[in-house]
C-alpha cells in the first residue's frame, strides 16, 4: 500500500473513533441534562428521536473505524495481541446491536408506563430494565476504550 493511501486511511480511522467515543460521551452528557430539565414524556420522546438519528452517525462512525483499522492492521503479526483486540472488536459489535434493540425496548416500556402510570409490575420493569441498558452502556464505552488502547498497542 502506497504512504498516501495509509496516511489517508489513518486519518479516517482517526476521524471515525473520534465520532464514536465523542458521540457517545457527548451523548452521556445529553442524557444527564436531558433528565434534569425534562419532564419523562418529554424525555421518553426526546431520546427516541435522538437514538433513532444518532444510529445513522454512530454506526457508520463504528463500522469505518473498525474497517479502517482492520485494513492498517492487515500486515500486523498474528499473535495474541491481535487476537484479543478482533475478538474485542466482535463483542463491541454484538454488545452494539443487543444494546440498541434493548433501547428500543426501553422507550417501549417508557411509553407503556408513560400510558398507566400507576402500574407497579411494569415500573418494575421499567428500573429494572432501565439498570440493565445502563450496564450495557457501561460495557460499550469500556469495550471502546480497550479497543482504542489495543488498537495503539499494535500499531506501536
Ligand atoms: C453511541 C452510540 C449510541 C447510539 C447509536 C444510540 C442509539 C439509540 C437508539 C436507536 C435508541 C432507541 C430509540 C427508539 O427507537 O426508541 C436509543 C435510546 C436511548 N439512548 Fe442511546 N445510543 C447511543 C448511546 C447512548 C448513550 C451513551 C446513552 C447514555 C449514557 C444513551 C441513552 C439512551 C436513552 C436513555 C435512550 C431511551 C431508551 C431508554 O430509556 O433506555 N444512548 N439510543
Amino acid at each position: 500500500m502506497s504512504d498516501g493511501l495509509e496516511a489517508t486511511l489513518l486519518a479516517v480511522l482517526v476521524v471515525a473513533t473520534s465520532i464514536w467515543v465523542g458521540g457517545y460521551i457527548a451523548i452521556a452528557v445529553v442524557a444527564r441534562a436531558a433528565t434534569a430539565t425534562l419532564t419523562p414524556d418529554a424525555r421518553v420522546a426526546f431520546f427516541r428521536s435522538l437514538g433513532r438519528l444518532y444510529f445513522w452517525v454512530g454506526t457508520p462512525a463504528l463500522v469505518v473505524a473498525l474497517a479502517s483499522g482492520a485494513i492498517l492492521a492487515r500486515d500486523v503479526d498474528h499473535g495474541a495481541l491481535f487476537t484479543a483486540t478482533v475478538v474485542v472488536a466482535v463483542v463491541l459489535l454484538v454488545s452494539f446491536a443487543v444494546a440498541v434493540g434493548q433501547a428500543r425496548r426501553m422507550t417501549r416500556l417508557r411509553r407503556a408506563l408513560l400510558a398507566a402510570p400507576g402500574d407497579t409490575a411494569l415500573a418494575e420493569r421499567v428500573r429494572r430494565g432501565a439498570r440493565a441498558a445502563g450496564s450495557l452502556r457501561g460495557l460499550l464505552g469500556l469495550l471502546s476504550l480497550a479497543l482504542v488502547v489495543l488498537g495503539a498497542c499494535l500499531a506501536t
